[in-house]
């Protein structure tokens, strides 16, 4: 079907409005839409007040509006649309506007023109500006759900990050109380069996289960260390020289921590989210960098927190950041979001890569909530 075809089958009728103040001009606009052939309903209008009313009142498909008419333009009348928010399709219908009129109709998003003396091509610019009307609002409507979805997809991220927080607590809870319970008291009853007998083969077999008891201890304590990061009360500095110290016992890299915070309360939130930045960014070094030396540098100046993880490895590359199974850098951004931050990245091939998340210290990021 051709777009002439879709007009003259344009059903019901094409509501048109037009906003004229010589009768003849009028007459002359219904006889060419006759004589196209498509099937319309037209309401003159002289007024201002009139044109308010009319788009008020009935459904409009499209205006046609002379430039100049007593007392306004029909710059006055796309003004009363826009302030009645309406938004169908307005084709100036004029003589000669002269080069400011036309500019200023552009500047205020008027597009479509059409000279008095072209009427053979009206129903033409007619159907462009349905159509082009049509598009525009589809795209307005696409990049509203596209926010709307944005917005969803960022808070039930928020949500899904607080519900694992909350799900590693209380695990770290249960490992805490349940199993750490349970090795205290093998502990006490295996010192009991050391004290009570002399029989060398018995001590070493407790000496034995002792040392293996140690690395039981020790093995909880990291995993419930890294399922919620006690060592935050401590503050900061102390998790990430914590984190550091670990990682660089585990992995042979050679670790440092620069600490430039003065003492600026930072709320749990914060905390956790710079803790856990810190903790992804050391473990990709783990894996990909193969660096040999990694720097922390944690500041607070100017009210902004900052922490650094950079490394002298091979650098991330633009692929690699697009991996679509890849979640560390991902989470990294959306956790910042949910404290207002960022998270920058600067890495450069075969120079090593930087992870900087920049958190402004506002009112919420330093109120001290109450532990949970
Ligand atoms: N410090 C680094 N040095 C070199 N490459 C890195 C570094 N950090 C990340 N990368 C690269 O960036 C990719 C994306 O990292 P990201 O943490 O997003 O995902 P992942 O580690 O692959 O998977 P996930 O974190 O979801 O388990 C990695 O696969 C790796 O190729
Ligand atoms: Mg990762």
């Amino acid at each position: 079907m051709t777009s002439e075809d879709l007009l003259v089958t344009f059903q019901p009728p094409l509501r048109i409005l037009h906003l004229e103040d010589c009768a003849l001009d009028h007459a002359l606009v219904r006889r060419e839409l006759l004589a196209s052939g498509v099937s319309f309903d037209i309401e003159r209008v002289e007024t201002l007040e009139e044109f308010e009313r009319a788009i008020q009142n009935s459904h409009i498909d499209v205006i046609l509006a002379d430039y100049r008419l007593p007392g306004f333009t029909a710059l006055d009348a796309w003004n009363v649309l826009q302030v009645n928010k309406s938004k169908m399709p307005f084709i100036l219908l004029s003589g000669a506007i002269g080069e400011s009129a036309a500019v200023a109709a552009i500047k205020v998003g008027i597009s479509d023109y059409l000279p008095k003396d072209d009427l053979g091509k009206l129903h033409h610019v007619i159907l462009r500006a349905i159509e082009l009307h049509d598009v525009r609002e589809a795209k307005e409507l696409a990049d509203i759900e596209l926010a709307l979805s944005e917005q969803r997809l960022a808070s039930f991220t928020d949500h899904l990050q607080k519900t694992i927080e909350q799900e590693r607590a209380a695990i770290a809870r249960e490992i805490h109380d349940d199993i750490g319970g349970a090795l205290a008291a093998i502990r006490f009853d295996l010192s009991w069996i050391g004290r009570h007998t002399e029989d060398p083969m018995t001590l070493t077999h407790v000496n034995a289960a002792t040392d293996m008891l140690q690395h039981a201890i020790g093995a909880s304590q990291r995993i419930m260390m890294n399922l919620r990061p006690a060592i935050l009360d401590q503050g900061l500095a102390d998790a990430i020289h914590w984190l550091a110290d670990s990682f660089s016992k585990r992995s042979g890299i050679e670790t440092h921590v620069r600490s430039g915070l003065h003492g600026q309360p930072l709320s749990k939130s914060l905390q956790l989210v710079a803790y856990r930045t810190a903790q992804e960014a050391l473990t990709n070094i783990g894996k990909y960098a193969g660096c040999t030396k990694v720097t922390i540098e944690l500041s607070d100046a100017e009210n902004v927190l900052t922490l650094e993880v950079s490394d002298n490895g091979r650098g991330i590359s633009a692929q690699d950041l697009t991996k679509p199974t890849s979640f560390g850098i991902r989470g990294m951004k959306e956790r910042a979001r949910t404290v207002d931050g960022w998270l920058d990245i600067s890495a450069q091939p075969g120079t090593g890569t930087a992870i900087i998340l920049s958190v402004p210290l506002t009112a919420q990021n330093t109120h001290q909530e109450t532990s949970e």
